[in-house]
């Protein structure tokens, strides 16, 4: 898709169609408004008849309004003026998109940047926009054999900014959003592939492609045998039940000083969490390849990084296995020793995402690293306590907390925290090792960030727990390419950061 910014006024758009907004109680925008002087009152009468109310999401299509040089017009409904939320803004773009691709446009000149959305300015709408449209029209068909594009496919998309003035922030926002989108459709892509394809050599093979397409990459893999020598116990433990070689994957993104200390994002690769000895149901058992995601979102922003070519130095690290049980898989009861010499007490070997991170976030202090976040589908227990949407927040430092927060707040890609305190860590207690890998009863989320946090004491840390958030179930079955969105965000912002500090 082609965006760009542009001011101008609407009737003079010589375009396949413009979008207007009509917000409730039929009230016009100040280019519906524009529109309907032009054409002698079509919109206001039409409005007047009953056609659209302005409710969020209506939309009604005209053509050959009288007076302007485009084929069309839409009109999109945006609810009470004062009143537009930031998840509204993006159902009524995609209002927008599903309406436009059931008509035979192709290029849009877009004026529901002109909706007042509070405390958010043009910068935030046009990315929100993008966002939305982007969400629109992706669609994973790469393994159906008939995959025909749309008829008319859509184009391009021209947002309309109220004066010269706005042009420059616009595109900045348009440069940025199509790089997040890119990252998102790259995570969602590799999320939505199957376990049989999308194995650990695979993500490791996505992530070695990275280093040929962009600059400033640089991409390892760890195998089994150097594992071993690093004393990575507990990964190993998770992987041993598979036929699949598990893998540690570090992509390197160093396009800031050298002396600037790295983000670095850890990303949970279960490529299949079947749950191993400790057997999951089979209802569903198929959404078990999305135990992958946090691997996903982190490549994903690693590339959206890359392909903004931000001078910043960001580390993905991936552990990523298949979980499996078989004659050789890890049995509950069994201890192992980790990667920092903690040695666990494994009583569940469903709870493996854990183990394999609590050794690449060893690892991951080889960085000296400025924070870390690691991003999981790490408990169903966080379906439970937040629902599909925030991802669950935990951590050992509250400036990185707030910091992710606000990042989420910003972008609508939601989190929330939840508390990591020391009366949780108790229900870790093991007889027989130094920790054991579930928490029994209650707070499942938090036993398992407790768990996490015992490895992560070098430095600032914080989780995210994705598992509510990185994919959704039923009709619609698919990856959310979550939290992407927010980790672009929180590493915008701390550019924004350092450009202000200088
Ligand atoms: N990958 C799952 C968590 C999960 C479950 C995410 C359902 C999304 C939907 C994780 O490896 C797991 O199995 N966790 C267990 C932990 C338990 C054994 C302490 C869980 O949540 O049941
Ligand atoms: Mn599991
Ligand atoms: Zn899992």
């Amino acid at each position: 898709m082609e965006y760009t910014v542009k001011s101008g006024s609407p009737e003079k758009q010589r375009i396949g169609c413009v979008v207007a907004a009509v917000y409730a109680s039929r009230k016009l925008s100040p280019s519906a408004k524009i529109l309907d002087d032009v054409s002698g009152g079509v919109i206001s009468n039409l409005v007047r008849r009953g056609e659209l109310e302005g409710d969020i999401g209506q939309t009604l299509l005209l053509h050959n309004v009288e007076n302007t040089l485009c084929d069309r017009v839409l009109l999109v409904g945006c609810g009470k003026e004062k009143d537009l939320s930031t998840p509204n803004f993006r159902k009524i773009n995609q209002a927008m998109v599903k309406r436009l691709q059931a008509s035979g446009a192709t290029e849009i000149a877009s004026y529901l940047t002109e909706a007042p959305v509070k405390r958010r300015d043009i910068t935030w709408k046009i990315g929100q926009s993008i966002e939305a449209i982007d969400e629109c029209l992706y669609h994973f068909n790469q393994l159906k054999s008939d995959q025909k594009p749309p008829r008319r496919p859509l184009r391009k998309f021209i947002f309309s900014v109220s004066g010269r003035g706005q042009l420059t922030d616009g595109e900045v926002a348009v440069r940025n959003s199509m790089a997040i989108s890119t990252g998102i459709n790259l995570s969602k892509d590799l999320s939505n592939l199957p376990g049989n394809i999308c194995t650990p050599s695979y993500l490791a093979k996505q992530a070695s492609v990275l280093q040929e397409q962009y600059l400033n990459i640089k991409t390892t893999v760890l195998e089994e045998n150097e594992m071993e020598k690093l004393g990575m116990g507990a990964l190993l433990a998770v992987s041993r039940g598979s036929r699949e070689a598990g893998k540690l994957i570090a992509v390197e993104y160093m396009a800031g000083d050298k002396d600037q200390a790295p983000i670095v994002l850890v990303g949970k690769g279960v490529t299949f969490d079947s749950g191993g000895i400790s057997l999951k149901p089979g209802a569903g058992m198929d959404e078990m390849k999305y135990d992958m995601c946090g691997a996903a979102s982190v490549l994903g922003t690693i590339a959206a990084c890359a392909e903004l070519q931000l001078p910043m130095n960001i580390v993905a690290i991936v552990p990523t296995v298949e979980n499996m049980p078989g004659g050789i898989a890890i049995k509950p009861g069994d201890i192992v020793t980790s990667m920092s010499g903690t040695t666990i007490e494994i009583l569940n070997t469903d709870a493996e995402g854990r183990l394999i991170l609590c050794d690449a976030l060893t690892y991951a202090a080889k960085y000296e690293p400025d924070v870390v976040i690691d991003v999981a589908t790490l408990t169903g227990a966080c379906i439970v306590a937040l629902g599909e949407h925030p991802a669950g927040l935990l951590g050992n430092h509250s400036p990185l907390i707030n910091d992710l927060l606000s990042a989420g707040q910003k972008s609508g890609d939601r989190c929330w925290e939840l508390p990591l305190w020391d009366d949780y860590d108790e229900q870790l207690k093991s007889n027989f090792a130094d920790i054991a890998n579930i928490g029994g009863k209650g707070a499942g989320t938090i036993t398992a960030a407790c768990f996490l946090s015992r490895f992560t004491k070098k430095y600032h840390w914080a989780h995210l727990d994705i598992a509510g958030v990185a994919w959704k179930s039923g009709h619609h079955k698919g990856a959310t390419g979550r939290p992407v969105s927010l980790l672009m965000q929180y590493i915008l912002d701390r550019f924004e950061g350092t450009q202000s500090a200088m």
